[in-house]
């Protein structure tokens, strides 16, 4: 009798957990992000009607009837209007909603924001510590950032910013010029064995993003032994196994749709992260020595501020991801639009004779190279390498009559507002450097129209390191070859986290 009693209790007490957790279940993925929804609709915000439980991931993953990555792309008709390529969906919702409306990722509703004067009421009054970063993207790229400085919020991330920013002062960069130097150079004598051996096409792309990773890890934590050269492999691997297995970002138990993708990279994480501890313990022991001159040195040398070991593995990674692809991407893309433009080529060729003539790349030169800085501007607007950003609100925010409330995810459109007609004028989409020529802001019509780097207190940190990585790259580059698109180069721009070419970039090179 009494077991029977127990039995009953068990059952009873099994059966409250049950419909606690379905409870829980509920309001996690459909009452809270329901009720977040319905206070953005009473506060006039539309947008594309979702469903339970994809929200509008069924239209964002549909293919785009507008392209054809199939064929191949002439230097004549290279399209530079990019955004319904890129962002179909967003550029539908924008004819029926506007440039600020609510789309569903999963159970999460995000403000999309595509107008930059609702940009600039928005971010008026928060300060870079006060924005947060949307919790199911946080998530998702966890292996990668962990709570490195693209994550990180409030007071920690102004902790993190403060120890960091020394570490990329004019000065501390300089001192990595000659890594780059040295490893773009190996990529070149590459290319010119390459060329020699009669193979005059060259997959720019795919040898740009490892030559940056390599400058990336160098300038980060040192790859000149064993285990960073391993890190680096890792990182790589990580990175292709995220792709493949975070589509369905937002949607409830979405991990567990690829687990054996979703494990692999957790393993991969947690390899990596083994493998920084090692390089990190082995520089605590070795105070006595010359610190080094790497970002991690750098960071571990600063007596006052310190990261804890986990942190300071966070951020290695965080460099290697948030730096080596957007800087290798717009070298890629600048590679392409030189290609196409070779009036172009042959005046960054002049500059670069004037500027640093025959001798060695010094970065105290670069503020001469006035073109080759409306060349990566350009570049920078049409083919943002990063698309867009993401905040998520710490407090109701007020825009006019708006209240964006507390906890609202939002999802900002770089491509969108740098392909913006209204904003740019009729010559959007052509590849004009010039328009930088006495602008910092191209002739844009609104100063949060052009935000390649980002905005406020969370703009990029590492844009000092990319400009010279780009300088120095691209000046050996123009110096030792001219160029052309390859005849079956396909024009695809395409997101994978960053904006990049679908099939790569080949293209035909020529010894100068
Ligand atoms: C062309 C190259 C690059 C582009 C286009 C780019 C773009 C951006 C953008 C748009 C943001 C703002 C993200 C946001 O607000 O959500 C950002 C932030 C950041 N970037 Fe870059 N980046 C580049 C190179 C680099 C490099 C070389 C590094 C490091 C070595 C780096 C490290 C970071 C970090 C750590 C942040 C977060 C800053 C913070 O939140 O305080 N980036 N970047």
């Amino acid at each position: 009798m009494e077991i029977l009693h127990l039995f009953q209790a068990l059952g009873l007490g099994l059966g409250v957990f049950l419909l606690f957790m379905v409870w829980r279940v509920l309001c996690a993925f459909w009452i809270w992000p329901n009720k977040a929804y319905q206070k953005l609709r009473r506060n006039g915000f539309g947008g594309p009607n979702p469903s339970f439980p994809l929200g509008n991931i069924r239209d964002m993953t549909k293919k785009n009837s507008t392209t054809n990555p199939a064929s191949p792309s002439s230097s004549s008709n290279i399209t530079h209007d990019i955004h319904s390529t890129v962002f179909p969906y967003f550029a539908k919702w924008q004819k029926s909603h506007g440039k600020v409306f609510i789309y569903w990722l999963g159970t999460e509703p995000f403000l999309y924001i595509a107008e930059p004067e609702f940009l600039k009421k928005m971010s008026a009054g928060v300060m870079g510590k006060s924005w947060g970063k949307p919790r199911v993207l946080k998530n998702d790229r966890e292996p990668m950032f962990g709570n490195g400085l693209v994550m990180v919020e409030g007071e920690e991330w102004v902790r993190h910013r403060h120890v960091i920013t020394p570490a990329f002062s004019p000065s501390n960069l300089k001192a990595m010029s000659s890594l780059m130097v040295e490893s773009t150079t190996n990529m070149l004598d590459r290319w010119n064995a390459l060329i020699n051996s009669g193979s005059t096409e060259i997959d720019v792309e795919r040898e740009i993003t490892s030559t940056a990773g390599e400058i990336i890890a160098k300038t980060s934590f040192g790859i000149s032994y064993e285990n960073g050269r391993i890190v680096l492999e890792k990182l790589r691997a990580m990175q292709v196994t995220l792709f493949q297995s975070n589509r369905f970002v937002g949607v409830p138990f979405s991990k567990y749709m690829n687990p054996r993708k979703t494990l692999e990279a957790k393993k991969l994480g947690k390899d990596i992260d083994a493998l920084l501890e090692l390089i990190i313990t082995a520089r605590r022991k070795s105070v006595e020595q010359v610190p080094q001159k790497d970002l991690l040195g750098l960071l571990m040398a600063d007596e006052g501020m310190t990261l804890t070991t986990r942190e300071l593995v966070d951020e290695c990674k965080t460099f290697f991801f948030g730096g080596h692809e957007t800087t290798a991407l717009a070298l890629t893309w600048t590679l392409l639009l030189l290609a196409a433009h070779p009036e172009w080529q042959d005046q960054l060729r002049e500059e670069i004779k004037e500027v640093v003539g025959n001798g060695e790349i010094n970065p105290t030169m670069f503020a001469g190279l006035k073109k080759m800085g409306w060349v990566m501007n350009e570049v920078l607007r049409l083919y943002s390498p990063a698309p867009n950003m993401y905040r998520q609100a710490k407090e109701d925010i007020q825009v006019d009559d708006f209240i964006i409330p507390k906890g609202t995810n939002m999802w900002i459109d770089i491509v969108g507002m740098h392909h913006d007609r209204a904003l740019w004028g009729e010559d959007v989409n052509e590849f004009k450097p010039e328009r930088f020529k006495d602008d910092l802001y191209g002739g844009c019509k609104h100063k949060m129209g052009f935000l390649p780097f980002g905005f406020g207190g969370r703009m990029c940190i590492g844009r000092n390191l990319s400009m010279m990585e780009y300088r120095i790259v691209l000046t050996l580059i123009l110096t030792r070859f001219s160029f052309s698109p390859a005849p079956g180069y396909c024009h695809s721009p395409s997101i994978l986290l960053s904006l990049r070419p679908l099939h790569g970039l080949p293209l035909i090179f020529q010894p100068l």
